[in-house]
């Protein structure tokens, strides 16, 4: 299948200055603790690779989490499933929650109550990409790379179907795709 890609969104180096402004903000606010980072898979990982090599803090630690709410299609429909729990026990600890992108907000609000149900001392977001118009359900995010508009994008992590999340920028499917797969 190839792919057809409407526009650049972000380019590579463009995204790398927004990681170093997040990832110096987080050294800051982490200075003197000891956060456990929390990957969402799969889409966070190649953003989460990046920022962690620029924070500047030697007791950070990496977990991940898997939730889905999408199955194939491109709307979330409310339903979230924890596919896979973090390995460290989250009581007592100041977790920071990676994602890639937010959307209607249920993946993340489902997270964040789980992880203070479970005793977390702290539990804070950042996200690369915020589509805050699509927003359902409220939830505060507390580090934002980009705002972006309602284009279903791809690249940097994010996949259509699986596909394209190799890309090393941001870029926006044409519409004549979606719908193609199943
Ligand atoms: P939410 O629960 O609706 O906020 O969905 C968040 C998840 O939906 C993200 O972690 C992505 O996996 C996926 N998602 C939302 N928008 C896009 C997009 O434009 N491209 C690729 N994946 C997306
Ligand atoms: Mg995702």
């Amino acid at each position: 299948m190839a792919y057809r890609i409407k526009e650049i969104m972000f380019t590579e180096e463009q995204i790398q200055e927004k990681v170093l402004e997040l990832a110096k903000q987080l050294t800051e606010d982490y200075k003197g603790k000891s956060p456990i980072f929390v990957g969402i898979l799969k889409g966070s990982f190649v953003f989460m690779a990046d920022l962690i090599k620029n924070v500047d803090n030697h007791e950070l630690r990496v977990d991940f989490m898997r939730a889905s709410s999408y199955g194939n299609k491109t709307k979330s429909d409310g339903q979230v499933n924890i596919k896979l729990d973090m390995e460290f026990d989250p009581k007592g600890e100041d977790i920071l929650i990676i994602e890639d992108i937010i959307d209607s907000g249920y993946t993340l609000k489902c997270l964040h109550e789980y992880l203070l149900n479970k005793g977390a001392k702290s539990v804070k977001i950042v996200t690369l990409l915020n589509k805050s118009e699509r927003r359902v359900v409220d939830i505060k995010v507390d580090y934002v790379g980009f705002e972006i508009p309602d284009k279903f994008i791809i690249g940097y992590g994010l996949d259509f179907n699986e596909h394209l999340r190799n890309l090393p920028y941001i870029g926006v499917l044409d519409e004549t795709c979606l719908g193609e797969e199943e």
